[in-house]
């Protein structure tokens, strides 16, 4: 990993990157016609915010404009993110310790930036991630308290450049999340409805750092409401 890739999440970081216009090449049609360039869009939120239903329904929305989409989740999405899902999901709360958890999920980002993201993005897909780097400045740098800076300092090599056009942040109360949750918690569901509200704030604070690369969507409402607030945020790149 070059020293200038690192360097690029410094200002990216700090500064906010927002569209950065001309970083990627139009995809052309067969007609020569300038088509629309791919996006790399984000959903985040607490655990239960409906933003998994929100990318599916946005995948949806993109492909009936006949727009190529590739999914993904995180942690997940590669070989070494679904192992590291595994071992960050389960054990009892506490047993990583928190800069072990940061890198743990920070290496699965840049596996996953490598593998997935960077490649559809040249083949003039969208990309639409369940997570990205703004659950760790959420969960691991605001609600557990390793610091936002900390954290961003952990990822600059994984990330790089690479940072979605948008971060959906579905903004959804707390208790609404909690009853959409299944019964079984895995371990970072299991700290409980405090940590849940620390991660909601971290999102808060993170929207009003990079006010243009993060969007808070309001999460109440009907599915379909909420979508239509995705599709108004999207709405620019379209
Ligand atoms: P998952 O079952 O995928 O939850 P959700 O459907 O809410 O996304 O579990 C992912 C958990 O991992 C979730 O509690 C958030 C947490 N997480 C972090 O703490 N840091 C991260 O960087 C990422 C990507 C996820």
């Amino acid at each position: 990993m070059g020293a200038a890739q690192a360097v690029a999440l410094g200002p990216v970081g700090r500064v906010d990157p927002v569209r950065r216009p001309g970083r990627r090449r139009g995809v052309r049609g067969r007609a020569g016609r300038p088509l629309i360039d791919p996006r790399f869009i984000a959903f985040e939120g607490i655990d239960g915010s409906g933003k998994t239903t929100q990318a599916a329904l946005l995948a949806e929305a993109l492909e009936g404009r006949g727009l190529r989409v590739t999914r993904t989740r995180e942690p997940g999405g590669t070989l070494l993110g679904e192992r590291v899902r595994q071992i960050v999901l389960s054990g009892e709360p506490g047993h990583l310790t928190l800069v072990a958890e940061a890198h743990l999920f920070a290496a699965a980002r840049a596996e996953l930036v490598e593998r997935v993201v960077r490649p559809s993005l040249a083949a003039g897909r969208w990309v639409l991630t369940d997570r990205f780097l703004d659950s760790s400045l959420a969960y691991q740098g605001a609600a557990r308290g390793l610091g936002i800076d900390a954290v961003l300092d952990i990822n600059a090599s994984a990330v790089a450049d690479c940072l979605p056009d948008l971060a959906l942040v579905i903004d959804t109360p707390v208790g609404a999340a909690a009853w959409r949750r299944s019964a079984a918690s895995d371990r970072i569901e299991a700290e409980g409805a405090g940590f849940q509200g620390r991660v909601a704030a971290g999102y808060r604070v993170l929207a009003a750092r990079f006010p243009g690369r993060i969007r808070l969507v309001a999460g109440d409402g009907s599915v379909e409401e909420v979508h239509a607030r995705v599709m108004a945020a999207v709405g620019p790149f379209l």
